[in-house]
C-alpha cells in the first residue's frame, strides 16, 4: 500500500495481542499520537486490535474508527492496515499469523523471541521474498535498543563478541542471593512475590528464554542462521549459596550470560551462568531485574547497552521504534530497504556453531574433599597432566562427614580437557560430590574476545 493509496494519508496499524506488552503499545500509541505525527510527518492510526480474551478488549478506551476484534483474521483480511504487530506470544497461531501477514504484504513487528529462535529462517525468509520489513527490537532486551544498534550503528564495524545480562528474572535471583546472602529458592520464592518470576519459573531459570535470545543476537551480529537446538544451555537452578560466597572471595559475581563469539570459521554461542570479575568487569555491577548487553566491535572496541530488559512500558518503546521504522517504509513506498537482519538473506554465510567441548575458558572448580593428606596434590596432578594449570585456591576447614571445599580457579583451558579431568576426579574416593564447575569471563575490553 502506498501514500496515494491511504485516503487520509495516515498509516493504520493492527495489533493482535492485548496483554502487558500490547496493551503499553496501545496506550502509548494513543497518548503520544501527535508527537509520532509530527516525527513521523503522518499520522500513525490504531486500525484494529484484537485478542481473544475480551477483557483485555474491554481495558482499553479505544478511539472510534478502530475495531476490535478477537479474530486475527479480520486484521490480516484487511486492505486498509498494512502494518501488523504481533504481540500475542507463543509458537501458533502466532507463526501462521505473521506469515499470513507478511505473505498479504504486511510489514510485520513483533516482540515474540521465541517465535524468532524457532522459526526466524522462514520468517527473515518470507519478509526478504515479500519485500516487507520486519521488525523485532522488541524481542530481545525490553527496552534496550540492541538488534536496531547492530543492524544500522555498526553495520560497518565486525562484532567479535556479544553477551548479555538477558534475562531479568535470573539476574534478579543471583544478585538476591549474592547481596541477602539466600539460597536459590528463597530467592527464586521472593522474585515470584514480587512478579518477576512466573508460578512455573522454568523458562526463565532454566536458560531457555536467554537461548532464544542469544540465538536471535548472534543471528544479527554474525549475519549467520543460528540453529537453537545446537545452543549449549545451562539454567540458574543448580547454583549454591556457597559458590556465590567464594566467587565473592576471588573477586567474582555469578550472572547468567548469553554470550556469541565470532571464531571465524565458527561461532561459539551459549547459554550459562559465569564469574565475572567484579573490578573489571561492565556486566557485573548490573544488578536486579535489569538486563545488559556488552559488545565488541573490532574497530568500535566495548559498547555496554544497560536498561530495561521487560515491563509493558519498556518494550512497548522498542515496539514502536520499529511500528515507525515500518510506518516510513510504507509511507514513502520503501518497503523492504534493509534486510531484517542487516544482511540480504541469499549473502548470508552459515557458519556452523562451535561445539562446548572445544572452547577454552578459564574456570572454577569447587571440589568436596576428603579431608586426608595428598588430597590437594592428586587434584593438581590430575588437572596438571591435561595441561589444566591452577592459578589460586581455597581450601577451607572440616566440615560435616569428614570432607572440605577445595577450591580451585585455572588458567584458561579446554572445556573437553576439564571435563576429562573431572570425570577421574569425580570417580575417585578423594571427593564426596561431584565437583561444582562455573566458568570465568574475562572482560572483554581486557584484550581477547575469546
Ligand atoms: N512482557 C514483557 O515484558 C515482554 C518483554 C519483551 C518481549 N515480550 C514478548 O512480547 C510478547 C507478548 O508478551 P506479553 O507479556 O504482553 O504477553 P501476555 O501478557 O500474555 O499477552 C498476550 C495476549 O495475547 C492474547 N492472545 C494469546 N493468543 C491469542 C490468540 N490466538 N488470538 C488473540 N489473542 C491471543 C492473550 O490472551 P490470554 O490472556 O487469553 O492468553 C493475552 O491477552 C511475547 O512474545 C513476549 O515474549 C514480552
Amino acid at each position: 500500500m502506498t501514500k496515494k493509496q491511504n485516503d487520509s494519508a495516515s498509516i493504520k496499524v493492527g495489533v493482535i495481542g492485548l496483554g502487558t506488552v500490547g496493551q503499553g503499545f496501545v496506550r502509548l500509541l494513543l497518548k503520544e499520537a501527535s508527537h509520532l505525527r509530527q516525527r513521523l510527518g503522518f499520522p500513525l492510526v490504531l486500525g484494529a486490535v484484537c485478542d481473544r480474551n475480551p477483557k483485555a478488549l474491554s481495558s482499553l478506551a479505544l478511539p472510534s474508527g478502530c475495531r476490535a476484534t478477537s479474530d486475527s483474521r479480520e486484521i490480516l483480511a484487511d486492505p486498509e492496515i498494512p502494518l501488523v504487530v504481533e504481540l500475542m506470544g507463543g509458537l501458533e497461531p502466532a507463526r501462521s499469523i505473521v506469515l499470513e501477514a507478511i505473505g498479504a504484504g504486511k510489514s510485520v513487528v513483533t516482540a515474540n523471541k521465541a517465535l524468532l529462535a524457532h522459526h526466524g529462517e522462514e520468517i527473515f525468509g518470507a519478509a526478504a521474498r515479500h519485500g516487507v520489513d520486519l521488525g523485532f527490537e522488541a524481542s530481545v532486551g525490553g527496552g534496550i535498543p540492541i538488534l536496531r544498534t547492530l543492524r544500522e550503528s555498526l553495520a560497518g564495524d565486525r562484532i567479535l563478541k556479544v553477551s548479555g545480562i538477558i534475562n531479568g528474572t535470573c539476574n534478579y535471583i543471583l544478585s538476591s542471593m549474592s547481596r541477602d546472602r539466600v539460597d536459590f529458592g528463597t530467592a527464586l520464592r521472593e522474585a515470584q512475590r514480587l512478579g518477576y518470576a512466573e508460578a512455573d519459573p522454568s523458562f526463565d531459570i532454566d536458560g531457555i528464554d536467554s537461548a532464544h535470545k542469544i540465538a536471535i543476537l548472534a543471528a544479527m551480529a554474525f549475519g549467520s542462521p543460528v540453529s537453537l537446538p545446537e545452543i549449549p544451555v545451562e539454567g540458574i537452578r543448580h547454583i549454591q549459596a556457597i559458590d556465590i560466597d567464594f566467587g565473592r572471595e576471588f573477586g567474582y559475581v555469578l550472572k547468567l550470560l548469553g554470550i556469541a563469539t565470532d571464531g571465524g570459521e565458527s561461532i561459539d554461542v551459549r547459554v550459562h551462568p559465569c564469574f565475572l570479575p567484579e573490578e573489571t568487569s561492565m556486566l557485573a555491577e548490573v544488578d536486579g531485574v535489569y538486563n545488559a548487553i556488552e559488545l565488541l566491535g573490532e574497530a568500535l572496541g566495548p559498547l555496554l547497552l544497560f536498561g530495561r530488559g521487560a515491563g509493558g512500558d519498556p518494550t512497548a518503546t522498542a515496539v514502536m521504534g520499529d511500528v515507525m521504522e515500518c510506518a516510513r517504509g510504507i509511507f514513502h513506498n520503501a518497503r523492504g530497504q534493509v534486510p531484517a537482519l542487516g544482511v540480504p538473506v541469499s549473502l548470508r554465510v552459515v557458519r556452523p556453531l562451535c561445539p562446548l567441548s572445544s572452547i577454552t575458558s578459564e574456570y572454577y572448580l569447587r571440589f568436596m574433599a576428603q579431608d586426608q593428606p595428598g588430597t590437594l596434590s592428586y587434584l593438581s596432578g590430575v588437572l596438571g597432566e591435561r595441561g589444566i594449570s591452577i592459578e589460586s585456591v581455597i581450601q577451607k576447614g572440616r566440615q560435616k562427614g569428614g570432607s572440605v571445599p577445595v577450591v580451585v580457579t585455572t588458567h584458561r583451558a579446554t572445556e573437553s580437557r576439564v571435563r576429562e579431568a573431572l570425570a577421574i576426579i569425580d570417580a575417585s574416593p578423594h571427593v564426596t560430590e561431584k565437583t561444582v564447575v562455573i566458568r570465568i569471563e574475562s572482560a572483554p575490553m581486557e584484550g581477547s574476545p575469546s
